[in-house]
């Protein structure tokens, strides 16, 4: 597993990634591309068999770190991904001396929400009717220790 910075030829595979997840909201290859203007993000690509299986975003806003999307490919999942990616993640916070790192999370997602307590996060806070004015967003926070 490689995990390495995004370039504009991974936008198409993204996207294709997004559409395999009904219902996760979706940047598409324009939303990718647009951040490419914002210095505080960093998009980040998961490569396995030679393919971008999976990605993350998030923004550097020192001292916190959002979190605003992460997605494995259907064919890829359970193989770790996720868990470098946000790994990753986590380096990029320590070397920008960043203290806490937030993300919302759609409280059904069992996955996610399983992958985010197993790194340490967790819930601070719930927002309801947050996706398409149905499902709350739950909240969850990470805390770094002082280096
Ligand atoms: C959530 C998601 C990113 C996980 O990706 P992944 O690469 O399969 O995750 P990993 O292989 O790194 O799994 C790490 C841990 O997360 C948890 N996990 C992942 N998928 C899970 C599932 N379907 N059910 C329960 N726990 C799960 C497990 O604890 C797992 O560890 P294990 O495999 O040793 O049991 C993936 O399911 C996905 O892309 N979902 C759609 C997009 C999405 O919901 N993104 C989250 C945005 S907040």
């Amino acid at each position: 597993m490689l995990i390495r910075r995004a370039k504009k030829e991974d936008y198409p595979a993204f996207a294709a990634i997004e559409a395999e997840h009904p219902g996760y909201p979706a940047w598409g290859e324009k939303g990718f591309a647009a951040e490419e203007k914002n210095p505080n993000s960093v998009t980040l690509a998961a490569e396995l068999d030679g393919r971008a299986a999976g990605f993350i975003n998030f923004w550097i806003l020192r001292p916190q770190v959002q979190l605003n999307t992460l997605a494995v490919g259907r064919a890829f999942l359970r193989r770790g991904a996720a868990s470098a990616l946000l790994g990753k993640l986590l380096e990029y916070a320590a070397k920008s001396a960043c203290r806490e790192i937030d993300l919302e999370v759609n409280e059904r997602n069992a996955a996610a929400i399983a992958l985010y307590r197993a790194r340490g996060f967790e819930q601070v806070g719930k927002r309801p009717k947050f996706y398409n004015n149905t499902d709350a967003a739950l909240l969850l926070r990470k805390v770094l220790p002082r280096a």
